[in-house]
C-alpha cells in the first residue's frame, strides 16, 4: 500500500474560530477510501493548525451515501464522499458514469475527471445544499455470486443481482438476463447471506474490505462500469468557514484523490490474487467475451443516449 504522503504546505491563517468537521463514508475502513480520508485528515488539521478537527467514519456508520449526502444538505455532517450513481435522481448528469465500457483505461477515468467534463460536473453538484469539491474512485466493478461461474451473458440468466439505486444499472443487468434489485449497500452482506440475493458487482477492495468472498465462491472481472467518488461539503458548514478554508479543503480533496487513485489501483491487482488465494474461484475475461459482453449491452446506450447526451458520450469515446 502506497504510505500516506508527508503533510506539506504552510500554515493557512483563518479566523479566530475552531471547527469540527465529521466526514462519513459507505465503504469500510480497510478500504482505499478511507485510507485516502486519513490523508485529508492530516492535511486539513496539519494545515489549519488544529483549528479544523476532522473526525472519520467508515461503513455507514453515519448513514449509506444516500443519507449522507441528505445529512449534508440538513447541515448534521459536514462532509461525504459517495459513488456518483446513487445521485443521478439529483444530477442526472451523472449517469454517464454509469454507461457500461465507457471508460476502458483508469487513465481515460483520469482526464474526464480532471478536465473541463469533471469540473463541470462539480460546478452542478454544488447546488442543493451541496458544495462539490473535488474526485477520488470507487473504481472498476467486478461481478461476485453465489451460483456459478460467469463468463457470458447466458451464465447471467435469472441470478438475482443486487445493484446500487441507479436505472442505469438496473437495466444493464435486465439487459443481460439477470434479475436485479437495487438496494443500500448497508444491507448487502447480509442479504448475500442469507440468499436474499445471489450476487452484487464492485471493485476487488469492496468485495475484500467487505468480506463479500466469504459469502460468495465467483467472481468474474468483468470491469463493466467505472465509479467516480465525488467529494462533497455541506453548504450550511462551507458558508460558515472563512475563505482560507474553503480552499484549504478543496487543495486537501485534490490531494486526497491523486492519493487515494494511487491506493487503489496499487491494491487492485494485490486485492484479486489475495482473494484467488482466499479460495474465490475468479474468471477472468478475454477480450472476446468482454466483447460478448458489449455487444449485449448496446441497448442500454440506444435507450440512455438521448437522456445523457450523445457529444458528451462521443467526446469521452473518442479519448480510446
Ligand atoms: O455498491 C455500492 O453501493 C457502492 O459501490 C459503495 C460501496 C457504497 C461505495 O459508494
Amino acid at each position: 500500500m502506497p504510505p500516506i504522503p508527508d503533510v506539506s504546505g504552510s500554515v493557512v491563517e483563518g479566523d479566530d474560530n475552531d471547527y469540527k468537521l465529521k466526514f462519513s463514508i459507505g465503504t469500510t475502513q480497510s478500504g482505499a477510501q478511507y485510507r485516502g480520508l486519513e490523508y485529508f485528515e492530516k492535511i486539513v488539521e496539519a494545515r489549519s493548525d488544529g483549528h479544523i478537527q476532522v473526525e472519520l467514519f467508515h461503513s455507514a456508520q453515519l448513514g449509506d451515501d444516500l443519507q449522507a449526502v441528505s445529512a449534508l444538505q440538513s447541515g448534521t455532517l459536514e462532509m461525504t464522499a459517495p459513488s456518483t450513481s446513487p445521485l443521478v435522481n439529483m444530477f442526472p448528469q451523472f449517469a454517464v458514469f454509469d454507461l457500461p465500457f465507457l471508460f476502458p483505461t483508469p487513465e481515460i477515468a483520469d482526464e474526464v475527471l480532471d478536465g473541463e467534463i469533471g469540473d463541470s460536473m462539480l460546478d452542478v453538484a454544488s447546488s442543493n445544499g451541496l458544495v462539490a469539491i473535488g474526485w477520488a474512485e470507487n473504481g472498476y466493478r467486478q461481478l461476485t455470486n453465489s451460483q456459478t461461474a460467469v463468463d457470458s451473458p447466458d451464465d447471467l440468466s435469472g441470478l438475482k443481482v443486487r445493484t446500487m439505486q441507479n436505472p442505469i444499472h438496473l437495466d444493464i443487468w435486465r439487459t443481460l438476463g439477470a434479475n436485479p434489485t437495487p438496494m443500500s449497500f448497508a444491507e448487502l452482506f447480509t442479504a448475500l447471506e442469507q440468499g436474499v440475493v445471489d450476487g452484487q458487482e464492485n471493485p476487488w477492495i469492496t468485495i475484500q474490505s467487505s468480506r463479500f468472498n466469504e459469502v460468495q465462491g465467483y467472481a468474474s472481472e468483468t470491469n463493466h462500469v467505472y465509479t467516480p467518488f465525488i467529494t462533497l461539503v455541506s453548504e450550511r458548514f462551507w458558508n460558515k468557514l472563512p475563505e482560507n478554508y474553503q480552499q484549504l479543503l478543496v487543495d486537501a480533496a485534490q490531494q486526497m484523490g491523486v492519493y487515494e487513485r494511487e491506493v487503489s489501483r496499487t491494491l487492485n491487482d494485490q486485492i484479486k490474487q489475495e482473494l484467488i488465494d482466499d479460495g474465490m474461484q475468479i474468471t477472468e475475461l478475454t477480450p472476446e467475451q468482454v466483447a460478448t459482453f458489449q455487444q449485449s449491452l448496446s441497448p442500454v446506450y440506444d435507450e440512455w443516449r438521448e437522456q445523457i447526451g450523445g457529444d458528451l458520450i462521443d467526446a469521452i469515446r473518442a479519448r480510446s
